[in-house]
């Protein structure tokens, strides 16, 4: 059975004291979810000590947004794998399609992102998908296919276990159009094809792959229902307590 996961990526939004203060009304409203889904968030850097400690004695994991490319040392501005560990990360969100349009990551350099992440023991989500116009031209599959490739094929079956994939159409995010559930199926359906020629079919049937994009209380049952859809990377509506649980519900 595969891991049903419902992710809150906070981007850059609330003050510490607001993220606190949300990570508790997550926690509360989530008391009554079943066993079936997990949910994970992540708050920015700054809010990740002080909502590890709102989170202690839930099962709700924590997650950061984004990693070091680097151990330690002479990187100004930048935080490591360790120094997330350590403030209570389980978890870093990895190649968000933000990150790579406006801070110019890149495959190669997620690939060590990658490596460092389960080398420091936490858990990945990789976000890939395609832009507006590469899903105009009709070469959506082929961009996924090609990222997913790019930075999972240095990675082993064994890695794998500790990896999440996020499919986000970068035309869904924060736009309010989401894809239909007929469209991110066939996209997770080749995904899971990418991971099968590599790894071979067990792993691939094991692997979870979340959607994202606009993903909201209101087409979270229809989007979940979709047989290789295994849960959400949930942006704007992750801010409202109500609405990341009610996703999450909707399993
Ligand atoms: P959205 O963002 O739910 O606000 O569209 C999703 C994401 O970027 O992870």
């Amino acid at each position: 059975m595969r891991k049903k996961i419902v992710a809150g990526n906070w981007k850059m939004n609330t003050t510490v004291s607001e993220g606190v203060a949300l990570a508790k009304a997550v926690a509360e409203r989530a008391a009554g979810l079943g066993e079936g889904v997990s949910l994970i968030v992540a708050p920015p850097f700054t809010h990740l000590v002080s909502v590890a400690e709102v989170l202690k004695g839930t099962k709700i994991g924590l997650s950061a947004q984004n990693c070091a490319d680097h151990t330690k040392g002479a990187y100004t501005g930048e935080v490591a794998v360790d120094m997330l560990k350590d403030a209570g990360c389980g978890w870093t969100i990895l190649g968000h399609s933000e990150r790579r349009q406006y801070y110019g990551e890149t495959d190669e350099k997620l690939v060590e992102k990658v490596k460092l992440a389960l080398e420091a023991g936490l858990g990945v989500i990789l976000c890939v998908g395609e832009n507006l116009d590469e899903r105009e031209a009709g070469r959506h599959f082929d961009v996924v296919k090609a990222q997913t490739e790019a930075v999972l094929y240095n990675f082993s079956a064994e890695d794998m276990k500790k990896i999440v994939i996020a499919y986000e159409p970068v035309w869904a995010i924060g736009t309010g159009k989401t894809a239909t559930a007929a469209q991110a199926e066939e996209i997770h359906a080749c995904i899971r094809k990418v991971l099968a020629a590599k790894f071979g079919e067990e792993l691939a049937e094991e692997t979870t792959i979340l959607y994202g994009g606009s993903c909201k209380p209101s087409n979270a049952k229809e989007l979940f229902a979709e047989k290789d859809i295994d849960g959400g990377l949930i942006g704007g509506a992750s801010l409202k307590a109500d609405d990341f649980v009610a996703i999450a519900e909707a399993f």
